[in-house]
């Protein structure tokens, strides 16, 4: 990564870099944000039609805190991964993440890769002073991706969340406090 790539904000992994999504993106936004099957078990409504696609499009592309997450051997965007408002605390420097990966990439450590980028960027750049991450009940994938980037489990919110198929879903909650990424952070993907 260059240095505009560092003024601009960007994150570079091993097989990663995070970036802002640019219009060249679009189809490949469209690979995971129109599959019911990666956006249910997010929480959000899967494009149906090409204005919706492009709505959620544009929100991406001008959302300061939402990343593509290209691959660095393509070049080409496989998900999204984003810090948003933490909607359970008030008047805390909190930020909370979210993300989305096309299916024909699970299994490979590609979510954990990115998140603990992310992890890094929130302590040293966004000075938070507390990460929230939740996943509905029953997701186990995601949950596996929260627990090995370290995070802490808080609690269970019952009846959390109406989603867009009408489906309540219960929200299992996480965080890392500053003072917990500041004694190790290198537990949590920081290097030396
Ligand atoms: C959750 C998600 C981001 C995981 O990303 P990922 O890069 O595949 O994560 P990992 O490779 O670390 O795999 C996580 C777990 O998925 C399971 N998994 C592995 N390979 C898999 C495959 N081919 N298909 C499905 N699940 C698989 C494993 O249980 C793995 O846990 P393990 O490391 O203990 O074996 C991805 O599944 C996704 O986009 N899901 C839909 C959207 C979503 O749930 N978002 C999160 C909202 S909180």
């Amino acid at each position: 990564m260059g240095l505009l790539g560092k003024l601009l904000g960007e994150m570079e992994t091993s097989r990663l870099v995070l970036r802002r999504w640019r219009d060249a993106d679009y189809e490949d936004f469209l690979s995971f944000a129109a599959d019911p099957a990666v956006m249910l078990s997010s929480g959000a409504r899967p494009a149906r039609t090409q204005e919706e696609g492009e709505t959620a499009f544009r929100r991406a592309m001008w959302d300061s805190g939402c990343y593509a997450i290209v691959l660095k051997e393509t070049g080409r965007p496989i998900g999204k991964i984003k810090f948003q408002k933490d909607l359970r605390r008030y008047q805390v420097n909190s930020l909370s993440i979210g993300y989305e990966l096309a299916r024909e990439y699970w299994g490979n450590g590609y979510m954990p890769e990115a998140l603990r980028a992310m992890i890094v960027c929130a302590f040293q750049r966004k000075n938070v002073e507390v990460l929230a991450i939740s996943h509905f009940a029953g997701n186990d994938r995601s949950r596996r991706v929260i627990e090995k980037c370290g995070f802490r489990y808080e609690g269970t919110i019952v009846q959390a969340y109406r989603r867009c198929d009408g489906k309540v879903m219960d929200d299992v909650c996480y965080s890392i406090l500053r003072e917990e990424y500041e004694a190790d952070p290198q537990r949590f993907g920081a290097h030396t």
